[in-house]
């Protein structure tokens, strides 16, 4: 217990996660490879696949994912297939974002884009088959049908409200009802939120989460994914592409609806810490343990990169 409190107090000005949650990280990073492996691919699919993936995230999803699991009561090995479903989502989106239609970047995880590396179309093409493999992680053995089937929806839907916030981000098409701050959140809870609730939510699946637990989750997951974009944003403006492995001050030349942009940066400060309390208030619900979760989140209300 001690040991978490000092964590929580000393790391959070870091830039780097927590040392348990590095080491959750190289677990992930283990298995992504070996799934990867799996695929039997055409090599320079499989090369471009790999580019894609073993470059450096952060794997914030599947953490959360491996994490979520464990607060309901769960081991971190059930939840492993969910989360390698999701981090292949997560990094599929990302290869389609930096696509020169969308937001043409050259830099991501601290090296040029797959698209840069290999072209457009294989670039375009190894974000398919992403989306696809990540489904076939849910068919796994160690889930039951019935599990399988909710965690397939739950992907699926916030894989579909990801390109729904893309679309709301890149081309426009929001509902005319919505005022300026509606929009951005909208945006904001598409484009990021869904999948980063998703994550969570599949961890309390597979870890048997009764309804409650799984509501207390979710409520997490929603809190914690909206944030993590209002994050994003701020470094976007703050950050210096060295430090973050992307290019920074692009949202701003590039027209697009942040947080900072339409309320300010001192606005959507106090907004990342309304959100790490909602999330906070929501792991309170739970019946186990949710130490190492609330330190994830809390590290992620004060990430550098
Ligand atoms: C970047 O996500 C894209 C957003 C949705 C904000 P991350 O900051 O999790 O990127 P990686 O996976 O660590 O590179
Ligand atoms: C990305 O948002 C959301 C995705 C679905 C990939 P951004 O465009 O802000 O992400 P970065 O800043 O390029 O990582
Ligand atoms: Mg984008
Ligand atoms: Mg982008
Ligand atoms: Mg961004």
């Amino acid at each position: 217990m001690f040991r978490i409190y000092n964590l929580r107090v000393t790391d959070v000005s870091s830039p780097n996660p927590p040392l348990e949650l590095l080491e959750v990280a190289k677990i992930i990073e283990n298995e992504l490879a070996l799934r990867l492996e799996d695929l039997n691919l055409p090599q320079n699919l499989a090369e471009a696949a790999k580019y894609a993936v073993m470059n450096g995230g952060k794997r914030v999803r599947p953490a959360l994912t491996l994490l979520c699991c464990e607060a309901v009561g769960g081991s971190r090995k059930q939840a492993m297939p969910a989360a390698i479903a999701v981090e292949f989502i997560h990094c599929f989106s990302l290869v389609h974002d930096d696509l020169p239609a969308i937001d043409d970047d050259d830099l991501r995880r601290g090296k040029p884009t797959l698209h840069i590396k290999v072209g457009e179309a294989m670039a375009v093409l190894a974000g398919d088959l992403l989306l696809s493999v990540a489904f076939s992680q849910l068919i796994s053995e160690q889930y039951s049908t019935a599990q399988q089937a909710t965690l397939t929806k739950i992907l699926a839907n916030a894989t579909s409200d990801m390109v729904i916030g893309q679309v709301y981000d890149t081309i426009g098409g929001l509902p005319k009802q919505l005022d300026k701050h509606q929009q951005l959140e909208e945006i904001h809870r598409n484009k990021t939120g869904a999948l980063i609730q998703s994550a969570c939510e599949m961890g309390a699946i597979c870890g048997g989460a009764s309804k409650d637990a799984l509501n207390a989750i979710s409520t997490f997951g929603r809190a914690n994914g909206l944030m993590f974009q209002i994050v994003d944003d701020l470094i976007d403006l703050h950050g210096s592409p060295e430090h973050v492995g992307k290019a920074t001050g692009k949202d701003e030349e590039a027209g697009k609806t942040t947080y900072p942009g339409t309320i300010g940066v001192e606005a959507s400060k106090l907004a990342v810490q309304e959100l790490q309390k909602q999330a906070k208030s929501a792991l309170d619900l739970l019946e186990n343990d949710a130490e190492t979760l609330l330190s994830f989140n809390l590290w992620m209300a004060h990430r550098t990169r």
